[in-house]
């Protein structure tokens, strides 16, 4: 493999050495879905690259997501920047931020949304918070492959539910019913572990995880809760702090991200592209 990089973590995350000219190469672009495999995070400090670079990049490296296109809040139709998705606080730009408020907490995107949710991420950062704004990553994959053999079988059998009201629950007052709540009310079930492509395994996690299929609440928040503390373990994780035009990808479904709370006034803004899936090396 051409491509340089070095460890972030030793069991995740890759600082990826590249020119700027490289995002536009398919075989640059092979080499980094095959190193997204292996190190599940990459990070290309200050690539700079323009929507157009980045959406050029994001179709080499797979198909690419329209997830988050209806969120955008501009009611208008779809144009040129419809195709990058902002990640912002400001009201000016979203009218409704409770979503982007319940990025603070450890989850992954779209599995209140889809049945099939994104197979990676791609963020580039525009403008960066003074402070706060750090995005942090939980390996699942990692958190998966040191479980022991007995518990992987286990929870290999389980399926649990994922509801956006339990991802934006962390934000509302606690007499808020869900039957009160003005959101939309959406939920799928997925295995607890998947698998991906690689053959790879990873656990799925995140706040907007409601309810373990056929298993009793309790013993359902239960195991949510030590399976999360178990994933969020410090060798785990990488935490990104982030530099004007850095590139961060991961697999959605192979780690938890969260953000460290920000100021709506710090001007931080994020442009996202979404790989529904990823290109199969021909
Ligand atoms: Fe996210």
């Amino acid at each position: 493999m051409a491509i340089r990089y070095e460890h972030a973590k030793p069991l995740v995350g890759a600082i990826v050495d590249a020119d700027k000219a490289q995002f536009a190469d398919a075989q640059f672009a092979d080499e980094c879905r095959e190193l997204l495999e292996e190190r599940t995070v990459l990070i290309f400090p200050e690539a700079n690259l323009s929507d157009e670079e980045q959406i050029v990049f994001s179709d080499l490296l797979g198909m690419r997501s329209d997830y988050g296109a209806n969120m955008q809040e501009d009611g208008e139709d779809e144009d040129e920047s419809s195709e990058i998705y902002q990640v912002t606080l400001d009201p000016e730009i979203k009218m409704d931020t409770q979503y982007v408020y319940a990025t603070w907490f450890w989850h992954m995107d779209g599995v209140t949304a889809m049945q099939d949710p994104p197979a990676a991420t791609l963020i580039s950062a525009r403008n960066v918070a003074g402070d706060g704004g750090q995005t942090e990553f939980a390996s699942t994959i990692a958190a998966y492959e040191t479980l022991p053999d007995k518990q992987k079988a286990m929870l290999g059998e389980l399926r649990a539910s994922h509801s956006v009201y339990a991802g934006v629950r962390p934000l509302l007052d606690y007499s808020i019913r869900p039957e009160d709540w003005d959101g939309t009310y959406s939920k799928f079930d997925h295995p607890l572990v998947w698998t991906h492509e690689s053959g790879r395994k990873s656990l799925v996690l995140g706040v907007q995880m409601e309810q373990i299929v056929g298993m009793k609440m309790i013993e359902a928040r239960a195991m949510i809760q030590r399976l999360m503390e178990w994933a969020t373990q410090p060798d785990f994780k990488y935490r990104h702090n982030w530099q004007e035009g850095d590139l961060v990808m991961w697999k959605n479904l192979g780690a938890m991200h969260r953000v460290a709370p920000y100021k709506v006034d710090s001007g931080r803004m994020m442009h996202r592209t979404s790989l529904a899936r990823m290109k199969v090396p021909a």
